[in-house]
């Protein structure tokens, strides 16, 4: 089993860019503090996705998530780490009307948060409102590809750049993104021939998540890495099998109730043998 890696000071935007082409970055996401804690000297990237709205909190879609959810998850993850660079998500709805709404949702989120960067989804139509944050101080974290808030549009959580056209597309929205100044861009769920050119093509590190190992780092939803999800997408890998381990649990924990064999003394007050009054 390899050492915990030593917490060293948190990780900037720049030192974030300066990996393009060299050790792959390494992205989880964290919604809490405890799971902040566990993930903080493993990882590069920190990122309060707004999957938490279907992880967390069970919805269909990322539709439902609110700014103030955001922030308050994002202050969580924040607060508890201190090595990893923490992004939080800008959700549905607040970023997409103007580049000054946009400002003023990014600025709110990480003044209440402590993040340090904002990640928003689009390619060529968010290029406008990616330079007017990045020139305003506050760093962007694109996402291209599959992009979860369009499920609608898209007819599904789909797979991206599938023909001749679809790759075009997805290699100007990389080029216009990186060209915005985001500090790095996260590649979702496309065709395994369209990410060389996208990741040969930009200055930003290109982060994949159902996308090849040629990207500058790869992202996973933590629960699906655990093995918590009850139907993880193909390209998520279950590094734990956590939902057995936690049904194990549950259910030793149930019998030791019914058999009267939890607590013991060492769980009670004002016992002898119990100390911890
Ligand atoms: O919301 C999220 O967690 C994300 C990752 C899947 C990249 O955008």
């Amino acid at each position: 089993m390899s050492a915990t890696p030593k917490a060293t000071a948190r990780l900037t935007a720049p030192a974030i860019q300066a990996r393009k082409g060299g050790e792959p970055l390494v992205v989880l996401t964290a919604y809490t503090a405890p799971i902040a804690r566990l993930l903080d000297a493993h990882c590069d990237i920190l990122l309060v996705g707004d999957s938490l709205g279907m992880v967390v909190y069970g919805m269909e879609t990322t539709l439902g998530v609110t700014l103030e959810m955001m922030a308050l998850h994002a202050k969580a993850v924040a607060t508890h780490s201190s090595h990893a660079m923490v992004v939080v998500d800008m959700p549905f709805g607040s970023f997409e009307a103007s580049p000054e709404e946009a400002f003023k949702n990014a600025a709110y989120l990480l003044a209440e948060s402590g993040a340090q960067a904002v990640k928003l989804e689009g390619g060529e139509y968010m290029a406008d409102t990616i330079a007017f944050l990045t020139a305003r101080g506050i760093p962007v974290m694109g996402h291209i590809g599959l992009t979860p808030t369009h499920v609608h549009k898209m007819g599904g959580f789909k797979a991206q750049a599938r023909d001749a056209g679809g790759r075009a597309q997805l290699l100007a929205d990389a080029l216009a993104v990186d060209a915005a100044g985001a500090f790095s861009i996260v590649l979702e769920g496309v065709f395994a021939d369209s990410v060389g050119d996208v990741v040969n093509r930009t200055s930003a590190p290109i982060i994949g998540i159902g996308a090849t190992a040629e990207c500058d780092g790869q992202v996973l939803v933590t629960d699906d890495m655990l093995g918590l999800t009850e139907r993880a997408p193909r390209f998520a890998k279950d590094y734990a099998g956590l939902s057995a381990i936690i049904q194990q649990a549950a259910e030793q924990f149930a019998q030791d109730v019914k058999g009267r064999r939890f607590p013991t003394e060492g769980n009670l007050f004002g016992l002898k043998a119990a100390s911890k009054a």
